[in-house]
């Protein structure tokens, strides 16, 4: 299956259910390997990025044992070996979480090898942070022609770090390295969102000694041991956005089984704003389309509780629905609007900008990327052959697909199911209508 047949103008409504963060899971099982007993991680959804983790820990040693109806995974790290090179490239390309394994495995073994890294072309994705942060500790990093070899010949020890930008993956980064590390480690302008919070609590569930302060500095104090952990993961507020988004786009009605509202107070700020209605209980959110015009409005992602970059792409679809001129400025990536020329070919108005409009001067004003833009509406929308370019642009372009007049071809779509459980059966489950191809 590599593509969908889909016939739009069929509103979504029924439930579905969201498990485990995608953003999270993948890190707490790469957290498992730096304890000494096994851990038991639950909620864990059944994606790609999943497989990959479990791959590469397997390739290390690490005994992975997977239920996939129940979302446990027992993880075992007590024989943690030195991975073959030729093994661990099988999985180079395929996503950006090897980087990761540095801190762990160095602990663990003394070194690691990462082989050239994968993960959505939403832009350069570049990984000096996480290197920089490795030689603080007092690692070498060698760079080699299939990947990056770090060692440790002195072991990690405790530093201070200041981030240029509150990066998410550098923040794991430092978290993963710096708990077994000797002595004190201070990280400044670190990344605070709930994905992050969650493998605080993993680590400190094993025994690290982590302290968070309100003006983003985290403090961990190195310890010589870690044990295992039992967690359950935090449910993916980016999956409940997209589907969030895809009842507006869609006139649709979904109740997402699962969304928690405080990972998602900006964005239900932001669907209220829009017009989008939905009402809250313990188990899950409900997202309606108001069944009147749709308001446009000037948006502006940034780190968390900022409105966050991946929620962008599927509310641009809904954007395009709305009644007037709406302006997006996305300033986490620099490229993250290439799924606008799909939306454009399907009779949305969309420009794109290198200004930063709508909000602040940010990183990428005055150099050349487009990162902004307009979005102009309603606009009805035509079906049409599409390529999915990423994971969440890719999303976005079935959300157009199913609310475009017609028969869209979208193709690539197994990029998707990197990100998102069993959707052809939450489209099925909603209503959507469909063939696999
Ligand atoms: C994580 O990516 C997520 N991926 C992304 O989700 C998410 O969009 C992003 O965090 C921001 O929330 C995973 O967790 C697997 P960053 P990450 O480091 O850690 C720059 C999805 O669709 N940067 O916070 O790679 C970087 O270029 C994905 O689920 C450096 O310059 O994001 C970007 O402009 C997409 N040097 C900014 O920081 C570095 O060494 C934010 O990146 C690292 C990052």
């Amino acid at each position: 299956m590599n593509f969908l047949r889909v016939h739009g103008g069929t509103p979504l409504s029924g439930e579905i259910t969201v498990r485990g963060a995608k953003n999270f899971v993948s890190k707490a099982m790469v957290a498992a390997l730096l304890g000494e007993d096994t851990s038991e991680l639950r909620n864990v959804p059944d994606i790609k990025d999943v497989n990959v983790v479990s791959g590469l820990l397997k390739l290390h040693g690490v005994l992975v044992e997977r239920d996939v109806a129940s979302g446990i995974v027992r993880l075992d790290p007590r024989n943690v070996e030195i991975a073959h090179k030729a093994d661990i490239d099988t999985h180079a390309g395929s996503s950006r979480i090897p980087i990761l394994l540095c801190g762990p495995l160095v602990h663990r073994l003394g070194e690691a090898f990462i082989p050239d890294l994968g993960g959505c072309r939403i832009g350069d994705r570049p990984i000096d942070y996480h290197l920089d942060i490795l030689r603080q500790f007092g690692a070498k990093v060698e760079k080699l022609e299939s990947g990056i070899l770090i060692t440790a010949p002195h072991g990690l020890q405790g530093t201070k770090v200041d981030l240029p930008y509150p990066s998410v993956g550098a923040t794991e980064q430092l978290l993963l390295t710096a708990v077994r590390a000797n002595g004190f480690t201070e990280l400044r302008n670190a990344a605070m969102e709930p994905e992050i919070m969650d493998l605080i609590a993993v680590l400190q569930r094993m025994g690290a000694i982590i302290s968070v302060d309100t003006d983003r500095v985290i403090r961990v104090e190195g310890v010589d041991r870690l044990g295992g952990f039992t967690h359950t993961a935090l449910p993916d507020r980016i999956e409940a956005a997209s589907w969030a988004s895809a009842a507006l786009a869609t006139h649709g009605d979904i109740f997402v089984r699962g969304a928690r509202q405080a990972d998602m107070v900006t964005f239900l700020n932001t669907f209220r704003k829009v017009g989008g209605a939905f009402d809250i209980d313990d188990d899950g959110i409900r997202f309606r389309h108001p069944g009147k015009d749709l308001h446009s409005i000037v948006l502006e992602t940034d780190v968390h509780p900022g409105f966050m970059t991946d929620w962008q792409q599927p509310l641009v679809v809904a954007l395009t629905q709305a009644a007037g001129l709406s302006i997006v400025h996305e300033t986490v990536y620099e490229n993250r609007f290439g799924f606008t020329d799909a939306l454009v070919r399907m009779g949305a108005t969309i420009q794109v900008y290198r200004e930063c409009l709508g909000g602040l001067q940010c990183r990428f004003g005055q150099r050349n990327f487009f990162h902004s833009a307009v979005i102009s509406g309603p606009t009805p929308l035509r079906a049409a052959d599409i390529e999915v370019p990423d994971l969440r642009g890719g999303f976005s372009h079935l959300i157009a697909a199913l609310a475009a007049e017609g028969t869209s071809k979208v193709r690539g779509i197994d990029l998707i199911n990197r990100g998102y459980e069993d959707f052809s059966g939450k489209l099925e489950a909603l209503g959507a209508k469909f063939e696999q191809g």
